[in-house]
């Protein structure tokens, strides 16, 4: 029974995680999270009376709290995902992605090496410092090819350039001081609980809404989706199997273009809300300016991740897209206090009696 450390356990995709890892593990898990805008612990309702689930607000750029955190759980390993994760957002404000996506790493790399350094030479061997990282840090392919785990490293965004360096310091602290590290590289996901700023649960929201679905340029753009419970079974995969010094990528064999994701979710609407009027979802599209920048296509090569440790996502497009809208049709208080800023004040109202400061 060993406690791992999650950072990031109130977001979208550590959130499921916690979730999966309660439910598949025996171990205690300490989740690590400043709660920003995109931190949401009425994710974690499930697990809010789970005492293998022990919630520390703490921002990972802070050391000491870092350290003291690793003094009072004496953790068997640390599965990072805190970041600030959203292309736009770095896009008109790079400063917290610099922040949180490099220094924070570096600051969590420093506090898990003093902790590591500290263990018997048994615990040492079977620690993993595991890195969630983006496919966005190989830049963007034009019509053809996939991205391996040795495609060169050609971040274009100020998101994915500073994740980029974050996975550099990871590879630095496991070559320079040996500390047994696994880094994760994987395509677009979508699932339940993702903040409705990203692609899928926007068009979701904003079309149940009556709002306009903007798609930016000629929404030709190609993504290769992934379900986010399908990503989570791969993370806790490899890290527990993953060997040290290795990446892997992970995808889900999706490449869509944004409009016919739009177009998939706005007959999925049809079917299950249909609107007044004999209108239909799709009348809402709209094509807004380009983003700078903008990626031209992602997709993943996950051959790796399926041969060495048995791999494979068991949703299709079109069965994790239906799942994801049934669950935004079935939870409309979390569309609702996320749209309202109520879930900010949940941790008060939920969470008072353990999240320490
Ligand atoms: P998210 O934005 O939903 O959640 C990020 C979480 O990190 C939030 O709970 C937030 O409060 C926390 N956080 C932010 N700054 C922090 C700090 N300084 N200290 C502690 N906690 C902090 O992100 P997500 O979509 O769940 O992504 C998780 C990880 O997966 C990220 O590292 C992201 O780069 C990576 N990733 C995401 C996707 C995707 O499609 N969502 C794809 C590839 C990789
Ligand atoms: P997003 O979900 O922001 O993920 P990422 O930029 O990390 O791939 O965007 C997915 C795709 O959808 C991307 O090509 C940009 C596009 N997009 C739109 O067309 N309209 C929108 O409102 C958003 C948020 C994204």
């Amino acid at each position: 029974m060993k406690t791992v450390f999650v950072t990031g356990g109130a977001g979208f995709i550590g959130s499921a995680l916690v979730r999966l890892l309660i439910a598949e593990s025996d171990w205690t898990l300490v989740n690590i999270d400043k709660l920003t805008y995109a931190g949401n612990l009425e994710s974690l309702g499930a697990v809010q009376d789970e005492p293998r689930h022990v919630f520390s607000r703490c921002d990972i750029c802070e050391r000491e709290a870092l350290d003291r955190l690793f003094a009072e759980h004496r953790p068997a390993g640390v599965i990072h995902l805190a970041a600030e994760s959203h292309v736009d957002r770095s896009i008109h404000g790079p400063a917290e992605f610099i922040q949180t996506n490099i220094v924070g790493t570096y600051t969590l790399l420093e506090a898990t090496r003093a902790y590591w350094l500290g263990l018997p030479d048994s615990g040492k061997a079977s620690f993993r410092f595991h890195h969630v990282s983006t496919d966005e840090v190989y830049g963007s392919l034009n019509e053809t090819g996939l991205f391996l785990e040795t495609t060169p490293y050609s971040p274009n965004s100020p998101y994915s350039a500073s994740k980029a360096s974050s996975d550099h310091l990871v590879r630095a602290w496991m070559h320079t001081y040996g500390l047994p590290s696994v880094v994760t590289n994987c395509s677009n996901n979508y699932g339940p609980y993702q903040f409705p700023e990203k692609l899928i649960p926007l068009m979701i929201t904003n079309a149940l809404a009556g709002k306009p679905l903007p798609i930016y340029g000629k929404g030709d753009n190609v993504r290769d989706w992934l379900y986010v419970d399908d990503h989570v079974r791969a993370l806790k995969l490899v890290f527990e199997r993953g060997v040290p010094g290795e990446t892997y990528n992970i995808g889900g064999h999706n490449e869509k273009t944004n409009l016919e994701v739009v177009d998939a979710l706005c007959t999925l609407l049809d079917r299950m809300r249909p609107r007044a009027g004999g209108r239909v979802y799709a009348e809402l599209k709209i094509t807004v300016a380009d983003r700078p920048g903008h990626d031209r296509r992602y997709a993943i090569d996950a051959g790796k991740i399926g041969r060495e440790l048995g791999w494979t996502p068991r949703e299709s497009f079109e069965t994790g897209l239906a799942k994801t809208v049934a669950w935004y049709l079935a939870h409309p208080e979390w569309v609702a206090h996320v749209v309202s800023g109520e879930y900010r004040h949940w941790v008060e109202k939920n969470y008072s009696h353990r999240a320490a400061q």
